[in-house]
């Protein structure tokens, strides 16, 4: 039997404040948790929390590992462990990958690779992979669903491209709904959003860039529910980044659309004013918006509207993206600062109270799913994160277990990082400065 205690943590879940205490880990499962359980239990490992936050690991339903194909970007190993680093015990990876994630044996295959690298506490989190909508995201013919749930998939998105044919998109809807699968969208109407490369308005105005109008998101954003209100599948809308759009998300689900939705720490905490910048570090799709639409998706996760956190992970090569911005691919990694740059700008900003932050990360992300919500009781699973609330370091992308060694955060002092991450009570993750 192998044993770890956690002595002397607050511990903190989705149902609230739970005191400080000691967690006692036998097996992969909390075995004890509460005041002094852990003194002079004999254990494999013991670590002092000092009074740290100890919480269920992140859930992230949404980040680009670029396996199969890609690695040059990123791979299952450099992915998983950058989410251990990050506090993510769980990720759903996408399946814009090449080839796409759209057969059978490429989940499988994925299952196999991501369990190889968690035997033995090598430090990766758990993948759940998604698979493609439609054969090579070509938005044409459908893939097997039931075939690729049977191999492991718990998502069906075409996630970076987005579903043009209304058609494919009621089909795909009626048989995830049958399969009981969760749709993810990429909400943006092709034509509408063209050749933009940052957000219509002012900004892109006066630079004299193509931009793609929030029209684009919020006029697939009211396809995609109408599809879900129609076939009664379960469409989470990925990465909402503008207000007329989360205004579209509430007006459907105030008609009991069974429709959910997920903004990004990027969304959250950056605007088109970056792209002054011509950084392609900062071109992302949907793209960044105004201070009006952060304000308003702030709001929006305040008043519970936004269902899930998603980090949209979208590793690149700097090669890449050193290219001029309309060369440039969308995406930027985010996996390791989500939660302090979260927990910084929004909890200790007095916008957000920090158990409404944990829920978007952890209980909201399972509830999209229908996964059991992660508790700290007696028999759940290891997957804890131990969280240093106290101590301020700046971001440093060359520290970065992801292969994409750079960040629109880059030098930034944040606070709320994680310590360590377990995963089946395995050391999946440990700050440098958590050694002793
Ligand atoms: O910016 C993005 N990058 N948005 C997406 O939806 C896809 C992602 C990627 O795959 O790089």
């Amino acid at each position: 039997m192998s044993r770890l205690v956690i002595l002397d943590a607050r511990l903190v879940d989705g149902s609230g404040e739970l005191g400080r205490g000691d967690v006692v880990v036998e097996d992969g499962r909390i075995a004890a948790l509460g005041e002094g359980v852990g003194a002079g239990v004999q254990a494999d490992r013991t670590v002092l929390a000092g009074g740290r936050t100890l919480t269920p690991a992140l859930i992230d339903l949404h980040a680009h590992l670029r396996e199969p194909g890609q690695e040059v970007k990123e791979d299952l190993a450099s992915g998983l462990a950058a989410a251990a680093a990050g506090g993510f015990g769980t990720v759903v990876s996408m399946a814009n990958t090449s080839p796409v994630v759209d057969e059978p044996g490429l989940v499988a295959d994925l299952v196999a690779k991501a369990d190889a690298l968690r035997v033995g506490g090598r430090g990766a989190a758990r993948l759940r992979p998604a698979a493609s909508l439609s054969h090579g995201l070509r938005g044409q013919a459908l893939t097997d669903f039931a075939a690729l749930q049977a191999a492991g998939a718990v998502m069906i998105t075409d996630d970076g491209i987005p579903v043009a044919d209304g058609r494919l998109m009621r089909s795909a809807c009626e048989y995830a709904r049958d399969l009981g699968l969760v749709v993810q969208t990429h909400s943006e109407d092709p034509s509408l959003r063209g050749d933009g490369v940052m957000n219509e308005g002012i900004v892109s105005q006066e630079l004299g860039l193509p931009g793609n109008p929030t029209a684009a998101e919020a006029v697939m954003v009211a396809r995609d529910c109408e599809v879900a209100l129609l076939t009664g599948a379960r469409v989470h809308i990925a990465h909402v980044s503008c207000k007329r759009a989360m205004q579209v998300i509430e007006h459907y689900k105030a008609l009991g659309a069974p429709v959910t939705c997920e903004v990004t720490p990027h969304h959250l905490t950056l605007t088109d004013e970056a792209l002054r910048s011509f950084d392609p570090v900062f071109k992302v799709a949907p793209p960044l918006r105004t201070a009006d639409d952060v304000a308003y998706l702030r709001d929006a996760v305040r008043r519970g509207v936004v269902d899930s956190i998603g980090t949209d992970h979208a590793p690149h090569t700097r090669a890449e993206k050193e290219l001029d911005l309309g060369s440039a691919p969308f995406g930027l990694p985010n996996i390791e600062v989500a939660l302090p740059l979260l927990y910084t700008r929004l909890v200790l900003a007095g916008e957000l109270g920090e158990t409404d932050l944990l829920r978007l990360l952890q209980d909201g992300p399972a509830e999209v799913m229908g996964w059991p919500a992660p508790r700290l009781e007696v028999g759940a699973p290891a997957d804890l994160v131990l969280i240093d609330l106290e101590d301020e370091r700046a971001v440093e992308p060359e520290r970065f277990r992801s292969k994409a060694k750079f960040s629109p955060w880059a030098g930034e002092r944040l606070r709320g990082w994680p310590w360590l991450t377990l995963i089946d009570g395995e050391v999946a993750f440990e700050a440098p400065e958590a050694v002793v």
